[in-house]
Parts: C-alpha cells; structure tokens; sequence
C-alpha cells in the first residue's frame, strides 16, 4: 500500500451517539455501527472515523474523555469494539479513532491527581494559576487572563479547594493538558500507541492546534461582554509543530503500517496548513481548516448567519487548492458533527432538495483533497428544524443561548441562529427508513429524529438509482476509477461568476471538468467542453440535453455536470 492511500480514499465520518442504537437504550452504540456497516460498504467509503467512544461523563457527547483506554459503557466495551474493527477491516475498510488531547475531562484520574493539591505530582499537567493580582479569588475579573471559553463565559475555573483556577478553553468539564510537561506527551503517545497495537489506522485530532499556549500566559484583546481573545494567544502556538513531530517520531515513525492523520486546526491559515501537511516534515497527513465553514458568520458569530456569498466561498476553497498544489494535503468537507446540514446551508432543502445536495456534494469530491462525508450526508439529511430551547441538547447551543439573551438579543432572532446553525443540526439521529424514530432506536431518542425521515431515509433511497445516496456512491466510484480525481492539478474557472462553481483537474492528459450551478435560476456557464464525455450529471431523466456548440454550457437549477476527455 502506498505511503499516501488516503489520497484516493473516501473517510465516513460516524457520530456515534446518533448513527444506529442497539439495545433500546435511544444512544447509538458500536453493535448499531457493525449491524450498519452494510450501508457504508454499499458507498464504497474507505475509512472509518469514529468520533469519540471512550469514557466520558458527556459533557460534550464524548469531547470530554476520563478514560483514553476504555470504552463508554453507553457504546458498549472493548469487546465491542474489537468486533467492530474486525467486521470493517474484513470489509477492507479502515478505522480511525477521535483524538482528544487538547483536554481531558475533570473526571479523568490524571486531573483528579491534579486537582488533590498543589504539591501533586500531576499538578503541572494541567494550566493552575492563582488569581490576578489584587482581585478577590473567585471574583469576577480574578481569573488569570481575560480569555473567553468557546463555549462561553471566561476560560478559567476557580477551585474552592486550592484557591487557583484551571484553565478549559471549552467547557469547564473539559481541563486543558499542559503540553508543555513531557510526561504529558508520553502519557498521550503510549495511548496512541495502545490503539494502534490494537489494530486502528489513525487518528482525527481534536483541535490540534491549541495545544502550545503562548507563554507567559497574557491577556487576549478584549472582547464585547468583558472577556477577551484568547485565541492568538493559544492556536497555531510556538510549539505546535515541533510537538507533532514529537508525536510522529514517537508513534508513527517507527511502524510498518501505513496510518492516516488529520488534524482538526481552527483559524489556521494555508501557510500553517502547509507546514502542518508538508509530508517532508512528518507531522499530520492533512488538517481540516475552517475558512470555507466560517464564511457565514456574521457580526455577532456563527449564531448570526448571512447568506452564502458563493464568490467568497470559491475564492477560500481556490485559495486552499493552489497553496496545497505541491506541498502538503488538502481534506475536503462540508459537514461534520459541529456544523449545521449543507443542503440547508448552502443549498436549497425546499425547492432543489436532492439537485441542490448533490451539485455541492460534486463540487466538494472532485477538487483535490481527502473528501469527508458526515453520517446522512449522504443521503441529503437536512437541518432538524427546532424551534424552542428546550428541544437542544448541545451544550454550545444551550450556553450561547443564555449568552445572548444576557447580551439583549431579542429571542427569535437567536433561535433563527440556532435553528439555522447549531450543532444539533448534525446530530440528529441517521435517518435509516419511515418507521417511528426512523430505525435509529425501539427505544426513546436522546434527541428528536428530524420529522422528514418518513420520505428522506436510506431505505427510499436504496432502490432508487436517482437518489442522492445514489449519487454520492457514483462520485466515490469515479474518485476509485478515475486518478485524476485525486491526483489531477486544480484550475477554478469563472472564479468571479456568483452562481456557478466551475473547475478543472489534468492528469497525464485526462482532462476533467465540473460544472455547476449553485443557484435556483437558470444559468449558461462559459466553460468549453466540447470533447469531454459526461461522466456525472445529477438531474437524471430532467436533464437538459446538452447542445452541440463548444463554449457554453447551459444549466437549470442546481444542475451539476461532470466530463471527462483523454
Ligand atoms: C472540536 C470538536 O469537533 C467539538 O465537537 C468539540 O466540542 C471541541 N473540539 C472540544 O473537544
């Protein structure tokens, strides 16, 4: 196999909590994800990636880890999971384990030791700092820095006990490892290493990029509401890269199997990714960056979206694919366990549900990069559509809520945020087929299946060789068939068009062209391809046909066309 399989390959991602439950319970578990592992053989994917199934108080549905070397009893055990590795490794398909090392959970006996008192000698492994000179410990403003936490309110919790704070840039049941201490490091690649002698092929890195914090720890610049940025004081730090060398030299390097490694890097900008993806300098494979996810954000953040401005988008994703052409790895993805549906974000879930799912899911596969399918992506599973507080459940929502209520946002204007962009989107449960709660659980889901299962499910779409299922295996099909997907040059046409996604890939002569339009209106695309055999085209029987003439190519409603020509 070579170095870099994963550049043809296809990685599903599964939450597990929300893919396939089986014992009743409502919670998806690992004996659900084997007795579905059908369904992924049948898209043709290539890797697994399991987010966390590891031990955990939940606090955020896993992120929060107090034990890296068992399994969360709500999944099932390590039994379960051996079985679950053999069954996709006999499918020949790969596994590849949630990585969460920026935090542990409060509950992990590591920060317990920590927490027990300042002469433990696990003290140093976590951030404790006293309060900020002349404040009152535990009073608002004593905290350490002024750094908000992502998922609101200050970074840093007081400890009654010790009379010093720690220091969560998430939730506060989610303490940041202090990379800085070698035993940490060890701690984590003899981890790392236990998983891999058992048998996995790599690993997803959770926020990667935060674990080397500017040092002495400072004061971010001041945010509305009293807080401050942290955040160019923690991400991208001063030794990020030499601690993934570190981890590579340590648990990759020595070893005969060929893995995959993707680090999650928010804010991270194409010189950090090629620094990071640079194959020479053996750190990670490829890094999810965020660019192309922020872009509509508004002025109060993500819970404050505007509307998709296409060109701005194909100016990012351009920017990504030119700056990792020669050097490094481009992932690809518009959907995972943290973002709401693409369909409903970019796309049109009303008028153009399965076009407008399947031209953005052509334009993301073809460009180069590792493409990444979020469980239901693929079959068009849309955004839930809640409309009260009390039907979320993520904890980034819940906080926000309160955040921006304490801000005087009106009410209906943050639950149009929500609605349109929390992460609870993602994570309602696989629609699987029409029955009550859409085959995922006999039991009570732990959190609402999204209504539209009776007609958007796997089960519609099995048979139907139009469905949007139908269409993602065709693209993996090409991806598997056709090397200039992965390895072909990239070239955007009509960057400035604000309705139609266009490019080229070349390899040794065989030239491939994606054409789309991203709008509900008819549009004609100048792309010449005159020569090329439509190899793709995502309306079916409704297709226009195409006319003769070279250099046009008309195009209805979220058509998407794909050609090729040797
Ligand atoms: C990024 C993960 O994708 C997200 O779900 C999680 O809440 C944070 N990191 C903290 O682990």
């Amino acid at each position: 196999m070579s170095d870099d399989w994963w550049k043809s390959a296809v990685v599903y991602q599964v939450y597990p909590r929300s893919f396939q439950d089986s014992n009743g319970d409502g919670i998806g578990d690992l004996e659900g994800i084997r007795s579905r592992l059908d369904h992924l053989e049948w898209l043709g994917v290539d890797v697994i990636w399991l987010s966390p199934i590891y031990a955990s108080p939940q606090a955020d549905n896993g992120y929060d880890i107090s034990d890296y070397q068992a399994i969360d009893p709500t999944f099932g055990d390590l039994e379960d999971f051996d079985a679950l590795l053999t069954a996709a490794h006999a499918r020949d398909m790969k596994v590849v384990m949630d990585l969460v090392v920026n935090h542990t959970s409060d509950e992990h006996p590591w920060f317990l030791e920590s927490r027990a008192s300042k002469r433990s000698p696990k003290r140093d492994w976590y951030w404790w700092r006293p309060p900020r000179d002349g404040f009152e410990p535990g009073a608002p403003g004593a905290e350490p820095t002024n750094w908000r936490a992502f998922f609101s309110g200050p970074a840093w919790a007081f400890d009654e006990e010790s009379g010093e704070y720690y220091l969560h840039l998430f939730h506060q049941k989610q303490p940041d490892l202090n990379w800085e201490n070698p035993e940490v490091r060890q701690a984590v690649y003899a981890m790392m290493n236990w998983w891999l002698d058992r048998g996995v092929d790599g690993f997803r890195m959770d926020v990667i990029n935060l674990i080397s914090k500017v040092l002495p720890l400072r004061d971010g610049e001041p945010l509305p509401g009293g807080l401050g940025n942290g955040f160019p004081l923690y991400a991208c730090g001063p030794r990020n890269h030499e601690f993934l060398q570190e981890m590579h030299r340590e648990v990759f390097a020595g070893r005969a199997g060929r893995f995959l490694t993707v680090g999650e890097t928010p804010g991270a900008t194409v010189d950090d990714a090629v620094l990071f993806t640079d194959p020479e300098r053996a750190e990670v494979d490829m890094v999810f960056q965020f660019e192309h996810v922020d872009v509509d954000h508004g002025p109060l953040g993500k819970f404050d979206p505007q509307p998709l401005d296409l060109v701005r988008l194909k100016a990012i994703l351009g920017r990504w694919q030119a700056a990792l052409a020669d050097r490094g790895w481009n992932s690809l993805y518009w959907d995972n366990h943290d973002q709401p549906r693409v369909v409903s974000r970019f796309g049109d879930d009303r008028d153009h549900w399965a076009a407008s799912a399947k031209a953005l899911a052509a334009v993301l596969h073809l460009m180069r990069g590792t493409p990444y399918i979020y469980q239901g992506e693929e079959l068009g599973m849309t955004n839930a559509g809640l409309t009260s507080i009390d039907d979320y459940r993520d904890v980034e929502s819940l906080n926000a809520y309160d955040e921006l209520r304490e801000l005087d946002v009106p009410e209906a204007r943050i639950l149009d945020g929500l609605a349109a962009m929390s992460r609870d989107n993602a994570r309602t449960p696989v629609q699987w087929d029409g029955s009550a709660h859409g085959g995922f659980t006999t039991g009570t889901p732990w959190i609402a299946v999204t209504p539209n299962h009776t007609w958007l499910n796997a089960e519609a779409q099995r048979e139907d060789p139009d469905s949007v299922s139908a269409f993602y295996r065709s693209l993996i099909e090409l991806r598997h068939a056709e090397p200039v997907v992965a390895h072909g040059t990239f070239e955007m046409l009509l960057a400035e068009d604000p309705q139609v996604f266009a490019y080229r890939r070349v390899l040794d002569g065989t030239v491939l062209t994606v054409v789309a339009n991203i709008s509900g209106a008819d549009v004609t695309a100048a792309v010449d391809v005159a020569h090329g055999g439509l190899v793709l085209h995502n309306l079916g029987e409704a297709a226009t046909p195409y006319p003769a003439g070279a250099g046009e190519v008309p195009l209805g409603p979220w058509e998407a066309r794909v050609y090729l020509h040797r």
